[in-house]
């Protein structure tokens, strides 16, 4: 596997060991910093990648920023340059991952804004190893972040204090990931990503006020999902008991991709194997990513 060698800090590309920030900046200090996790996918043309919805990362992105009264806005053409740019310096031979981090470099007190810095990491990212067997997970003790607390709606670096809790406490436990619940017990995420169910056939998944990020890979399996059934999932609330009469069950994002759940709690999902529509979408998101079908151009830009 290629290994990551150059780091891109404000513009310029530095060895990958040499990144360094200042540990009073705020975004050391009060966790000012929003992030995109963003794939480039290996094309079959030699030397050819494709990011993938790339515009709507950098559009939460931007969002991220202005919630958080970080300006100026950093220019979508500006950052899709150096995110080509660090790729390219690489040297990939296989699909990239990037992290794109948005930060208050400045020091002081907690209402400086500014100055801004950002950092574009091109890594390696091997296949998330539960995506063939699929992984159990446990309904968290601790609630997901509400809006009108820490909004999981931006993507900011301090939200995952809140989801690491929870990670860690799954992993304590011996499952392989957490599922979090609001503070009004309705199914919110997992950690890392969002969370879908099939129920007698339908696809079920939680919206946005039950404090979820608005994933891009969710929105993606929502349009495929609709074009391919004709109609669209359900999008709604969940309870904590409906769980356990999922028939499949999915989590899903930009670094997991789908990965199928195959217990919830130690129950099993359906007969605890990945099930045929999880299946199907996984199919469906990799030929959407890579462009197999030619379907939804607008999604990939290739370099
Ligand atoms: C908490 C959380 N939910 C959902 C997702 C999936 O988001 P996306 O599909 O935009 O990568 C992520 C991934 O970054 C995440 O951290």
């Amino acid at each position: 596997m290629w290994q990551a060698k150059t780091i891109m800090m404000n513009g310029e590309l530095v060895p990958f060991e040499r990144a360094a920030i200042h540990p009073l900046s705020l975004a050391v200090t009060y966790a000012t910093t929003v992030f995109e996790g963003i794939r480039a996918y290996k094309l079959a043309e030699p030397g050819r990648f494709a990011f993938f919805r790339l515009r709507e990362h950098l559009d939460r992105l931007r969002f991220g920023m202005k919630v958080m009264r970080m300006a100026p806005a950093l220019e979508h053409d500006y950052l899709a340059d150096c995110l080509t740019r660090v790729l390219r310096a690489n040297e990939p031979d296989d699909d990239v991952y990037i992290r794109l981090l948005v930060y208050i470099e400045g020091q002081g007190l907690m209402a400086t804004t500014g100055p801004i810095g950002f950092t574009a990491a091109a890594m390696p990212r091997e296949r998330p190893r539960f995506a063939e067997t699929g992984m159990t997970l446990g309904v968290s003790s601790w609630s997901r972040l509400s809006d009108n607390a820490s909004p999981p709606r931006v993507k900011a670096t301090a939200n995952y204090h809140n989801a690491r809790l929870t990670q860690m406490q799954a992993k304590a436990d011996g499952y392989d990931g957490a599922l979090m619940l609001t503070p009004a017990g309705k199914v919110s995420e997992t950690p890392i990503a969002c969370f879908f169910m099939v129920r007698e056939g339908r696809l079920i998944t939680p919206g946005p006020s039950s404090n979820i990020l608005e994933s891009v890979t969710r929105d993606t399996l929502l349009t495929l999902y609709r074009e391919w059934r004709g109609e669209p999932a359900e999008v709604r609330e969940v309870d904590r008991s409906e769980l356990y009469l999922a028939d499949e069950a999915f989590v899903c994002g930009t670094g997991q991709e789908i990965i199928p759940v195959v217990s919830i709690d130690r129950l099993p999902v359906g007969d605890g194997q990945p099930g045929p529509l999880t299946r199907q979408l996984q199919a469906r998101y990799f030929d959407a990513v890579r462009g197999a079908s030619g379907q939804h151009p607008e999604w990939r830009t290739v370099i």
